[in-house]
């Protein structure tokens, strides 16, 4: 059973598809705890299923390092397996994705690398792409950077507002996430493979 720490900041949707699936006794993770960066509505979904959360605000801090220090010391306490980056708004500081990568995955939507960012519905729209999508990839140093595991596309229709692109997204994205945690669980996506090879043919 792979144990799974999910980092969120906002509404938490995709924590909610997450804890819906690991509620079947036939899916092969859990998830052990929830952070957060900030006071997130999402967190209630935590604790609907009894499951623990904490959180780490950056203005806490004298540094952004001590941060992420911190942050990853409330994750280690739950010794996962796997850390979920679920709609985590915030760049995760060098010492906190080298101690987790590649057993650090975050969901982006779009398909990277078009788009990387925090507004990436509203550059997609703005640059007149005619689909853009999902994807969930390993985090490393940058941003929105990481290999990529999967990719999902969803069409832009005309009219489209940032909302409503946004939520034809993430109705995609939930499953893909869901289903991409359950291929780490049960090997079909293997995180240190992937890394590995993504470093050979990246490294001169
Ligand atoms: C997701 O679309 C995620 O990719 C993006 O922010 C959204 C978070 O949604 N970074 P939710 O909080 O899971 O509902």
């Amino acid at each position: 059973m792979l144990s799974i720490v999910v980092l969120i900041s906002g509404g938490g949707s995709n924590l909610r598809a997450l804890l819906d699936a690991t509620s079947d006794d036939d899916y092969p993770a859990r998830i052990v705890a929830v952070g957060s960066d900030t006071d997130a509505d999402g967190l209630a979904h935590a604790e609907a299923f009894g499951v623990p959360s904490f959180t780490v605000v950056p203005t806490s801090f004298a540094s952004r390092a001590d941060w992420g220090d911190e942050l990853l010391q409330q994750v280690q306490q739950w010794s996962p397996d796997l850390v979920v980056c679920a709609g985590f708004m915030r760049i995760l500081p060098p010492r906190f994705v080298e101690a987790l990568s590649p057993q650090l995955i975050n969901t982006h939507p779009a398909l990277l690398p078009l788009f990387p960012g925090a507004h990436a519905v509203r550059d997609a729209l703005a640059a007149g792409a005619r689909e853009t999508g999902v994807t969930v990839h390993i985090v490393d140093e940058g941003v929105d950077t990481g290999p990529t595991l999967v990719q999902r596309v969803v069409p832009v229709l005309p009219g489209d507002t940032e909302h409503v692109l946004q939520e034809r997204i993430k109705t995609v994205e939930r499953d893909l996430l869901v289903q991409t945690v359950r291929n780490i669980a049960t090997g079909t996506i293997d995180l240190d493979t992937i890394h590995h090879s993504n470093r050979s043919t990246t490294t001169p």
